[in-house]
């Protein structure tokens, strides 16, 4: 009996350490681009990676990192936080991706970033990070408000007038997955609306924010992967229920989709959320992206977790090399296309000539915003 315990228990050992992953072992640019900025900074194009103290998230399932972990379909129910590209910390960067791993690299004191398994309301785990698996655009303002009441509440860990703030943002893919049985109430413009309102309230209540929204996915990829997996198209049956209606063509998709990365940019464009310590900045690396990932000349499964749906940590490590050099990326020059199959090795460092986060005020002219580094 305990033998075969002992044996089951190994080869479940076996399997979580084998499952595929993507680190970026000896990460490091130039020691200049690296550093803080001699003052902490008051103008928020004059932000270094190394000036960012605190990381938050919103977003839904992809943002908490459902079945980023898990080993079989049953195992997607639970929340790998800690995984999530836009906001975990688990392991290194040597062993995976995320963008709070590569900032934990300029200012290893960051702060929000989420740990192991669990609810956005088990604050020793989800930390800043109040992505709610299932949700749709119209919860976000619900999310902006948790979290200025949880920057409220824990002064003790952030300084909220004078930290510097990276929220990011993901969103959609369940707008779209209802978007054919609703197509005005959800329609893309209006989740864009539901988002601008979840950033308002965050602009009005939470100083020194930079807000980077990754841009819709194409979902209409997922008909390409799920071909073959009878397994999968029931599962999205439920899961993504435009996804199976044949009413809804690939064309009808993917026209949301790029509407949908359409009306967020709509925002940045207007400078709706700009002032001298806030802006708002769009990172597009999903916009073009068409193809999905691809190994020996078929989709492959591996970007995915085993519901097809959700990325595996493999995925959520991929999607955090194009993401980080999108943040690196000048606006008007970020790349609206991503390689899904294989991660952008090595990672990107800050540009010397203009070495913050990337703005649209900062892509125009950057010698304006020129700081000294400590
Ligand atoms: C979402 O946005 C639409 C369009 O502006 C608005 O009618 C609706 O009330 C918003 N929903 C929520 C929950 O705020
Ligand atoms: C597709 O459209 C037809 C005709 O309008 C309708 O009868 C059918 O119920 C629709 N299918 C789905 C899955 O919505
Ligand atoms: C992605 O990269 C692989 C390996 O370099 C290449 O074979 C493939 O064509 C690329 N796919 C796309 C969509 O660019």
């Amino acid at each position: 009996m305990w033998r075969r315990i002992f044996v089951i228990s190994c080869v479940l050992l076996y399997v979580l350490a084998t499952l595929p992953d993507i680190g970026a072992p000896g990460y490091s640019c130039d020691a200049d681009v690296m550093k803080k900025s001699k003052k902490v900074p008051t103008n928020v194009n004059s932000v270094r990676p190394a000036d960012i103290k605190v990381i938050m998230a919103l977003g839904d399932s992809l943002t908490a990192a459902n079945g980023a972990g898990a080993e079989d379909p049953v195992a997607v129910v639970l929340q790998y936080r800690g995984l999530a590209f836009q906001a975990g910390g688990d392991k290194s960067l040597d062993e995976h991706v995320t963008i709070p791993n590569i900032l934990k690299k300029y200012n290893p004191d960051i702060f929000g970033y989420s740990n192991g398994i669990g609810s956005p309301n088990v604050w020793e785990i989800a930390r800043l990070n109040v992505a709610m698996p299932g949700a749709n655009a119209k919860d976000l303002p619900g999310q902006a408000r948790q979290l200025v009441s949880l920057l409220q509440q824990h002064t003790e860990v952030v300084n909220m007038k004078e930290d510097w703030k990276l929220l990011n943002i993901f969103i959609g893919g369940n707008d779209i997955c209802g978007y054919c049985r609703k197509p005005v109430e959800d329609s893309p413009y209006n989740c864009a609306q539901n988002i601008s309102q979840a950033v308002q309230i965050i602009y009005d209540n939470v100083p020194r924010v930079i807000v980077s929204v990754t841009g819709m996915l194409h979902l209409e990829m997922l008909r390409q992967t799920d071909t073959g997996h009878w397994f999968c198209q029931r599962l999205h049956h439920d899961e993504c229920g435009c996804e199976s209606n044949k009413n809804f063509t690939d064309a009808d998709i993917r026209q949301a989709c790029y509407d949908y990365n359409k009306y967020e940019k709509a925002f940045e464009t207007a400078g709706t959320f700009e002032k001298d310590d806030f802006t708002y900045v769009v990172q597009p690396m999903f916009q073009d992206t068409l193809i999905p990932p691809m190994e020996d000349g078929k989709p492959t499964q591996k970007f995915f977790a085993p519901d097809c749906f959700h990325f595996s940590q493999w995925g959520h490590g991929l999607v955090s090399t194009y993401l980080w050099n999108n943040i690196l990326q000048p606006v008007g020059s970020k790349s609206t296309v991503s390689n899904m199959s294989v991660p952008l090795l090595p990672l990107a460092c800050p540009d010397p000539a203009c070495p913050f986060i990337r703005t649209p005020k900062n892509s125009q002219d950057c010698s304006k915003y020129m700081t000294p580094h400590a």
